[in-house]
């Protein structure tokens, strides 16, 4: 592994994003030795003039609060210096540098790298600005080897055409390899597992075809609206929020083709002919919803016509999917949170115990919450009487890895970029792909040929999905629901 000089620096230190989610995954990774006291050093940068201290008294309070973390947090957040200036001007991205070489020269006199990460917890409208700064005035320095990473994170633009000019502003400064575009999906524990399970598995690799599978959902639900983020909803809706991005790279992980090895070049390379084979979307085969109270939000227009609820149908063009419907759905406000690719396997031929309306066979991968895979069947119903009745195999995490942590999507994605492995992360033609699936319809959307159905907060979404859904051979099982274990 690599040794030396870690320099990672946290653009946009005191936004939403690095206190909720990039401070507290570097403090995990620090927690469990993964970032070492006298290796690293954390810059935050933000244009607001705070000293050292007030960062991270800001920060304190996103980390974990535990008697065992108290001093963990402390000694964390002496790891942290905070650089202010603005993100278009180069004496702020010198001094930021001079911080930086400070560090790297006094660890660093006789050997050692210099290696910078930096992470942009900003708007992607700096992101060019800001890449051509860091290009300019804070990169790796040579004389000391090492390397520069840069990541961001969506949204990658509002459509093909703008997701274009977003990579080619930023590739005409860094290299692919040194950019990581984080899908935070692809850092979750059970998305992480789909290719182990599918390729490492005899039971999967006859099965799963078009031959076998009647179709596959992936879903993604939320409980609760848009909650101070309409202004940003708004400009994006759930297609671009949710649906492009977390529950396509979903689909890529469950479609694809077997990567000739696990190379991070080989698996995208897999991801993105997947993307290449989806047809353009048919207008029937898509339900959008608003949920009542959405523009309530002072910051959502009166009428605004976003989606707060997708139902659409993804058909992958090769020998394996032809005619099996992808459903991708998601949606805010609903009666339940959770994330979940569900297969549904075709009715048994010749069914001699006349069970196909009790329910089809089905794999579940229950992403979160209550991470598990369990496979729904039929059994004898146990008991006297021969008759049978759904029942399930059932692979629960919290039981079966009893006391595991499951790490967050963000540490295993920071960690990842350290070591220099990208493998979960998108490629810029995957990225280009992605968009070209969706833009046709995001451009109707937003021309308002598309009309968003009201939906109550709290249901199912409109009524018209679970339409959509039966049509696209969907056997719903009634009657049985399978609930995760308790220990
Ligand atoms: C984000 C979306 O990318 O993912 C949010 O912008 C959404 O709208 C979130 O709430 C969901 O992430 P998770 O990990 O809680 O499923």
């Amino acid at each position: 592994p690599e040794t030396g000089c870690l320099s990672i620096v946290v653009l946009g230190a005191s936004g939403d994003l690095a206190k909720k989610k990039t401070f507290p995954a570097l403090y995990n990774l620090y927690r469990q030795g993964f970032l070492r006291k006298n290796e690293v050093h954390i810059f935050g940068y933000a244009r607001t003039n705070i000293t050292d201290d007030e960062l991270r008294d800001r920060l304190r309070g996103y980390l974990p609060q535990g008697t065992g973390d108290a001093e963990y947090v402390s000694s964390f957040l002496q790891l942290i210096k905070y650089v202010s200036g603005s993100y278009d001007d180069p004496e702020g991205f010198q001094a930021l540098d001079n911080a930086i070489s400070e560090h790297e020269i006094s660890k660093n006199s006789t050997e050692g790298s210099s290696r910078r990460l930096f992470y942009l917890a900003l708007p992607p409208s700096v992101y060019p600005q800001v890449c051509k700064m860091i290009k300019n005035y804070s990169m790796n320095r040579s004389d000391l080897g090492g390397w520069t990473r840069i990541v961001v994170e969506k949204p990658f633009g509002r459509d093909l055409a703008s997701a274009e000019e977003l990579s080619s502003q930023i590739g005409e400064l860094f290299e692919e390899p040194q950019i990581y575009r984080i899908d935070h999906y692809l850092g979750k524990e059970l998305v992480q597992n789909l290719l182990v399970l599918r390729f490492a598995n005899r039971f999967f690799l006859p099965l799963w075809n078009r031959d076998n599978i009647a179709n596959i959902q992936i879903v993604f639900r939320e409980d609760f609206g848009t909650e101070g983020r309409g202004g940003y909803f708004d400009q994006y809706g759930i297609i671009r929020d949710i649906i492009q991005n977390h529950l396509l790279q979903v689909l890529c992980l469950v479609a694809m083709e077997k990567p000739v090895s696990l190379k991070p070049e080989h698996i995208r390379d897999e991801k993105v002919k997947v993307l290449q084979s989806v047809v353009p979307i048919q207008d029937e085969e898509v339900v959008l919803g608003q949920y009542d109270g959405y523009k309530d939000d002072p910051t959502v227009p009166d009428i605004s016509n976003t989606p707060t609820f997708a139902t659409m149908i993804l058909r992958i063009h090769n020998e394996r999917w032809e005619g099996v419907p992808f459903i991708l759905k998601a949606g805010k406000a609903l009666n339940s949170r959770k994330a979940e690719i569900r297969v549904q396997f075709k009715s048994v031929p010749g069914d001699i115990f006349k069970c196909e309306k009790q329910g089809r066979n089905e794999f579940v991968i229950r992403l979160q919450p209550s991470e598990a895979m369990y496979m729904k069947l039929t059994v004898k119903k146990p008991g006297l009487e021969m008759s049978t009745v759904q029942s399930e195999l059932d692979l629960s995490y919290r039981q079966r890895y009893q006391g595991l942590v499951i790490p967050e999507a963000y540490e295993r994605l920071i960690l990842d970029t350290i070591k220099g492995d990208q493998q979960h992360f998108v490629r810029r033609d995957e990225l280009r792909a992605a968009w070209e699936i969706f833009t046709p319809i995001l451009h109707r959307i937003d021309k308002g040929e598309y009309k968003s159905l009201p939906y109550k907060p709290g249901s199912r979404g409109p009524a018209e999905a679970d339409e959509l859904l039966e049509r696209a051979g969907y056997v719903q099982t009634h009657g049985y629901i399978w609930i995760p274990p308790t220990l």
